[in-house]
C-alpha cells in the first residue's frame, strides 16, 4: 500500500538517500537543515510516498508569483526509488501536488526535467504535461568572486 503524507523532520534520512538516486548527493545533516528550512512554509510542499516502512519517493513544489505568468507552482524535486518505479508512485505524488495548487489557487503547475532524464519525457506527457520550451540553465556561484 502506498501512502502520500507530508514530510516531517524525520525523514531526513531517507529524503538525503533518495536525492542521491535523483543525482543531488546531500549529507543526512545538510537535508535536514533544508528540510527545517521549507517545512511548515505555505508557498512549499514536501511530500514523501510511503510504502510499509519505507520513503520509496518524495516531492517538492514551490509556490511563487511572477509578473510574467502569474501565481503559479513548480514541482522542484521528483525522485521515485529504483526498486519502486512503475507502481504509480510518482504519478501519486504529482496529483497531490497538483491538488494542493488547486487549493492554494495556482491554475498552472509547470516542472523542468534535465534532457537526460530519459524516463520523466515519458510520465510527465504521460500525466497531461506538454512540453513547452527547451532552455539553457546558467548558475553563478556567488562565492567566486573573481568574474
Ligand atoms: C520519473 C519518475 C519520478 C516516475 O516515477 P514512477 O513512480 O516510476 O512513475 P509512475 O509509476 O507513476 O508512472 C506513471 C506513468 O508514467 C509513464 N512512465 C513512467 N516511467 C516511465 C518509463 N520509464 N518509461 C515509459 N513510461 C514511463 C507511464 O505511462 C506510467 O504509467 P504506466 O506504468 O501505467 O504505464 C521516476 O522514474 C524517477 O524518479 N526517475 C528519476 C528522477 C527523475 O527523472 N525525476 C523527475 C525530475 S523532474
Amino acid at each position: 500500500m502506498i501512502t502520500i503524507r507530508l514530510a516531517r523532520s524525520l525523514d531526513a534520512p531517507a529524503l538525503a538517500a533518495l536525492a542521491g538516486t535523483l543525482g543531488y548527493p546531500a549529507e543526512e545533516a545538510e537535508m535536514q537543515a533544508r528540510l527545517e528550512r521549507i517545512l511548515g512554509r505555505d508557498d512549499q510542499l514536501v511530500i514523501v510516498a510511503e510504502t510499509g516502512a519505507t520513503v520509496g519517493g518524495w516531492l517538492t513544489a514551490h509556490a511563487f508569483d511572477t509578473l510574467a505568468s502569474g501565481f503559479r507552482v513548480q514541482l522542484t524535486g521528483l525522485v521515485v526509488s529504483d526498486r519502486h518505479r512503475r507502481l504509480g508512485i510518482g504519478r501519486q505524488l504529482v496529483n497531490r501536488a497538483e491538488a494542493w495548487a488547486r487549493e492554494i489557487g495556482a491554475t498552472t503547475v509547470c516542472v523542468f526535467s534535465n534532457v537526460q532524464r530519459t524516463e520523466s519525457h515519458e510520465f510527465y506527457p504521460a500525466l497531461g504535461y506538454t512540453h513547452t520550451k527547451t532552455e539553457a540553465a546558467y548558475r553563478r556561484i556567488l562565492s567566486d568572486s573573481s568574474a
